[in-house]
């Protein structure tokens, strides 16, 4: 058996990069794989005993391929050790950058009815540069409602990577216990 699968769903890159963040950590001390919700049928996931699934929010849902794949692995994950955490522009937000407190993290549990042991939110990244015509205007209509940045000539990341570090750190004391 694998020690941790950290399975991902990302659409520009940012939640990829805080699980490579994630598995850099526990590699030093774990077997860990990091691979994309979108390759998931490469790995045969019955040999790992500890997953991590990460998303992110796009107007206003997780990837239905990772609420799928966790429906399809109620049983699996029922019996390992699973976490998760979403990355979404909305945990910039004092009051919202919990996952108790976070709606998108509330409504996908309940929407897919998994306890993970361990979950977590965290504030992601608004790319303007790279995005579509499309999504460039109304990201910036929505960040203009919530006082967020509206300089679309930069990129402005918001993740606090301390709390990246601790959820990394945690996990690891919770499968050595
Ligand atoms: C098209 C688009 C739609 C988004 N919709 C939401 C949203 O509904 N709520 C939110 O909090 N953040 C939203 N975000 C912010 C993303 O969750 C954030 O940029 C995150 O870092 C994206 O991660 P990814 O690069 O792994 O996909 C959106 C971003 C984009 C580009």
């Amino acid at each position: 058996m694998k020690d941790i699968l950290i399975v991902y769903s990302s659409k520009d890159g940012h939640t990829k990069k805080i699980s490579n963040h994630i598995g850099s950590i526990l590699v030093k001390e774990k077997d860990v794989d990091v691979i994309s919700i979108d390759n998931i049928s490469d790995v045969d996931i019955t040999s790992y005993n500890n997953f991590i699934i990460g998303a992110s929010v796009r107007y206003g849902r997780h990837s239905k391929k990772i609420i799928n794949f966790i429906r399809n692995n109620s049983k699996l994950f029922g019996e390992q050790y699973t976490s998760f955490f979403s990355v979404n522009a909305t945990a910039r937000k004092t009051g919202k950058n919990t996952p108790e407190k976070n709606p998108y993290v509330v409504k996908f549990l309940e929407a897919t009815s998994w306890k993970p042991r361990r979950s977590q939110v965290f504030a992601g990244k608004i790319d303007y540069p790279n995005y579509r015509f499309y999504d460039k205007f109304i990201i910036r209509f929505i960040m203009f409602l919530t006082s967020g940045p509206t300089n679309i000539d930069t990129s402005h990341e918001f993740t606090n990577w301390d709390r990246v570090n601790d959820f990394a750190m945690n996990i690891m004391k919770d499968i050595e216990d």
